[in-house]
């Protein structure tokens, strides 16, 4: 049966760029996405979308209030559609049963009850959000529980593999879409429905039907092995630093073999964004859940690796600036957990920010991105900072970049924001405090270059060779 309507739950990052993809390759389609949040449905009706994504404008543009619709009216998107995506937010359980690594399903149960309780019609139901291995079931089951007579439910598997910074391009042209199913008529019929919504633009052989459990699991170990591929190099990173090798001619060297390939090799200051650690999490969580304490400690060292990265390099800085950052200005360079996004969720530079706190440091942070009242949530919250007094106190975000360095003992580089590549270091170099010192925490700039002006250079991976900190340097116009 051809989908005439579709409801998305969760206006998120996920929600939002995936919805408006489907509404601008499918005209024939009318695609409602609702959240609870007013503020976010209100500004995906406004100029200013609720999150950075490159050319997610442009496509909201071509199809807002054509056949793309933003609202908070959740019963009514819910009671129109036949196709409903789940893809409310899964995050790592805050307390309780599996505190700390168990996914938080209180809203895939919300959605589904309210699904439940409001739907007059059968529905496909079809989870988005990242879910660990039989979520669909309990989904499944509080439907079934709730159902009316003359209604009849189908759950679907349909995670999501898109990367923020690159939302819409993965979107318009995935590796590959997964759906997972029941193998009954009724299953299979479902899957042909949302195969036929996937198939307005993307070719038949790239989308992969299974079972629902195999598509749940899936997406779980697509993003660990990512996540483990990181970690990897930055393990190797640290031999790296302790031998004199170089981590980029080893990733380059190993990236060669086709088995092992070159993508998801760059070591750097720590993996973030709101999937890796949750996700990863997660996994082993479901291993200690099924008595698998081995497969539960090989995934848990994948993110000890990535606490590890991130706390050697804080160190490394403190270090270097002569074992003691107290009351030392230190410019941090992006607080995005990647380039090309303003989400900041798990960025590296919130823990970076935290242990230099922690010493006493004098905090200055700018992002071209990412607005100062999120910055300054992320560094007030509970799990961060126990004293908002001192981040009030010790934390100044600027808006030109130029300013921060001014006066600065060293900037730290966090992110991998192009601008950095070109920002005017002479510039920089000769106002800031000397000894000048730079750490790369994203192996980005040019650190040759950046010696010669005078820069004491640190990376990730690498031991530079030091110029003498005493050099004649340039004064300082500040
Ligand atoms: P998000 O926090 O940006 O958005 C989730 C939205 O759901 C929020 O706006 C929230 O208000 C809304 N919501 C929660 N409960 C609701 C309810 N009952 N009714 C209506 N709205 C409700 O989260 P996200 O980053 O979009 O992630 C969503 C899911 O997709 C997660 O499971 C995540 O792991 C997965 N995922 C995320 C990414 C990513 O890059 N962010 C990529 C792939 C998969
Ligand atoms: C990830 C997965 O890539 C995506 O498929 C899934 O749907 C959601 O989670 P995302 O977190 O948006 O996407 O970005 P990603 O590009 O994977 O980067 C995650 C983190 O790893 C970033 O902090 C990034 O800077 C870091 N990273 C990535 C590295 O440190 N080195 C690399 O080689 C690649």
């Amino acid at each position: 049966m051809p989908i005439k309507r579709i409801c998305c739950i969760g206006a998120g990052y996920v929600g939002g760029p995936s919805c408006a993809v489907i509404a601008s390759k499918c005209p024939d389609v009318q695609v409602t996405v609702v959240d609870l949040s007013e503020e976010r449905i209100r500004q995906w009706n406004s100029d200013h979308l609720p999150l950075y994504e490159p050319q997610l404008d442009d496509v909201v543009k071509s199809c807002r209030e054509r056949n793309l619709w933003f609202s908070t009216d959740v019963d009514k998107a819910i009671i129109e559609a036949e196709l409903i995506f789940i893809c409310v937010n899964t995050p790592t359980k805050l307390f309780g049963i599996g505190k700390g690594r168990a996914a938080d399903l209180k809203y895939i149960e919300s959605a589904a009850r309210r699904i439940a309780t409001v739907a007059k019609s059968s529905k496909i139901v079809v989870e988005k959000s990242t879910v660990p291995v039989k979520a669909a079931e309990s989904i499944t089951n509080i439907l079934q529980a709730n159902v009316k007579p003359g209604v009849k439910y189908q759950v679907l598997s349909n995670p999501e593999f898109l990367a923020e910074g690159t939302a819409i391009s993965d979107l318009v042209s995935p590796d590959r879409v997964l759906i997972g199913g029941e193998k009954t008529d009724q299953g299979r019929e479902a899957v042909e429905a949302l195969c036929w919504i996937y198939e307005h633009w993307i070719p038949k052989e790239q989308i992969i039907v299974m079972n629902t459990w195999s598509s749940e699991l899936s997406k779980l170990a697509a993003n660990a092995f990512l996540a483990q591929r990181i970690s990897s190099i930055n393990a190797i990173s640290a031999i790296c630093e302790a031998t004199g090798a170089d981590v980029s001619e080893v990733a380059g060297a190993i990236g060669t073999d086709s088995r092992i390939g070159s993508k998801f090799l760059k070591a750097s200051v720590g993996f973030g964004g709101s999937c890796f650690q949750k996700d990863v999490l997660n996994l082993v969580y479901l291993c200690e859940c099924l008595n698998l304490p081995e497969a539960a400690a090989y995934w848990q060292q994948v993110v000890d690796i990535n606490d590890y990265q991130r706390k050697r390099f804080a160190l490394r800085i403190v270090e270097s600036l002569f074992n003691t950052v107290t009351d030392k200005n230190i410019t941090i360079l992006g607080f995005a957990f990647k380039k090309d996004t303003g989400d900041t969720r798990e960025s590296a530079a919130i823990y970076l920010s935290k242990y230099l706190l922690d010493e006493e440091a004098k905090i200055r942070i700018y992002d071209p991105k990412v607005e100062k009242e999120q910055m300054l949530r992320e560094l007030t919250s509970p799990m961060i900072s126990d004293n908002p007094d001192r981040v009030s106190k010790l934390v100044t975000i600027y808006d030109d970049v130029y300013e921060a360095a001014k006066g600065s003992h060293a900037l730290v580089l966090c992110t991998e924001w192009d601008e950095f590549k070109t920002l005017d270091y002479k510039r920089i170099y000769a106002d800031m405090l000397k000894p000048a010192f730079i750490f790369d925490g994203r192996i980005i700039l040019d650190h040759e270059a950046l010696m010669e002006i005078g820069f004491h250079v640190e990376t990730i991976g690498k031991r530079l060779t030091r110029k003498p900190v005493h050099r004649p340097i340039a004064p300082c116009t500040q």
